[in-house]
């Protein structure tokens, strides 16, 4: 797994919901990496988006990873339909489920050739995933409560990158560090110091005119 690169991660929530199909032709012509999907449910955060159809009708369009981040209560009663829909990376919220579901549904999404993912609220502790770190590929810190995009960037869960990092390097696991929520061209470079290599951006891809080259300026202010 190639984790030195610093990948962009546009996340469709802050596309226009009207046209996606064409808004994911420009922006991965504008070279998105991976396209973020945020999937929830009114439950376990205040706001509901879209599920599987929707994956399901985008996947065709979408010529780059599908990196599904699942905001849902119980989420082990939908991981095998997410993966169906055309999901290359799914992950789950430690606080959404128990142990032995997430358990069970890391296996599953690893055994379809996906890749697994955990994440946490700001306000959860990092000790909370810290033995899941060999069952997964992936692991998004959140930088903002999840629920809604264009909030302000927490700057004191950068903290929780650099152990991430330090934990990989000490050779407990081998996954993506990606953030979300609040990254923009000035506050990526902190996460990327600190060890981020996916950077997930809605407000600061999807802002200004609906153009490749706009999309391209957007995500290029992104990279080191
Ligand atoms: C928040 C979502 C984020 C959000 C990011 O719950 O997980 O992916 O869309 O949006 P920005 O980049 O605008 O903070
Ligand atoms: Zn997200």
């Amino acid at each position: 797994m190639n984790t030195t690169t610093t990948l962009v991660s546009p996340s469709l929530l802050s596309a226009n919901f009207a046209e996606l199909a064409s808004e994911i032709k420009l922006v991965t012509a504008a070279g998105a990496d991976w396209l973020h999907v945020d999937v929830m449910d009114g439950n376990f955060v205040p706001n509901l988006t879209i599920g599987m159809p929707v994956v399901k009708a985008v996947k065709p369009y979408a010529k780059i990873p599908l990196d599904v981040h699942l905001m849902i209560d119980k989420p082990e009663r939908y991981v095998e339909a997410f993966l169906e829909a055309g999901s290359d990376i799914l992950t789950l919220h430690v606080e959404s489920t128990t142990e032995e579901n997430l358990r069970q549904s890391f296996k599953k999404i690893r055994a379809s050739g996906a890749l697994a993912g955990i994440t946490l609220r700001p306000g959860t502790d990092l000790s909370s995933i810290e033995k899941y770190l060999s069952e997964i590929d992936l692991v998004l810190v959140m930088t903002v409560e999840p629920g809604f995009g264009g909030q302000s960037f927490r700057a004191e869960q950068v903290e929780k990158i650099r152990q991430l990092s330090d934990w990989k390097k000490q050779g407990r696991g081998q996954y993506h560090i990606e953030v979300d929520g609040g990254v923009t061209s000035e506050t990526c470079s902190a996460c990327l110091q600190a060890g981020a290599n996916v950077l997930v951006a809605g407000s600061a891809v999807f802002r200004g005119e609906k153009t490749e080259a706009n999309y391209r300026k957007n995500i290029q202010a992104l990279r080191p």
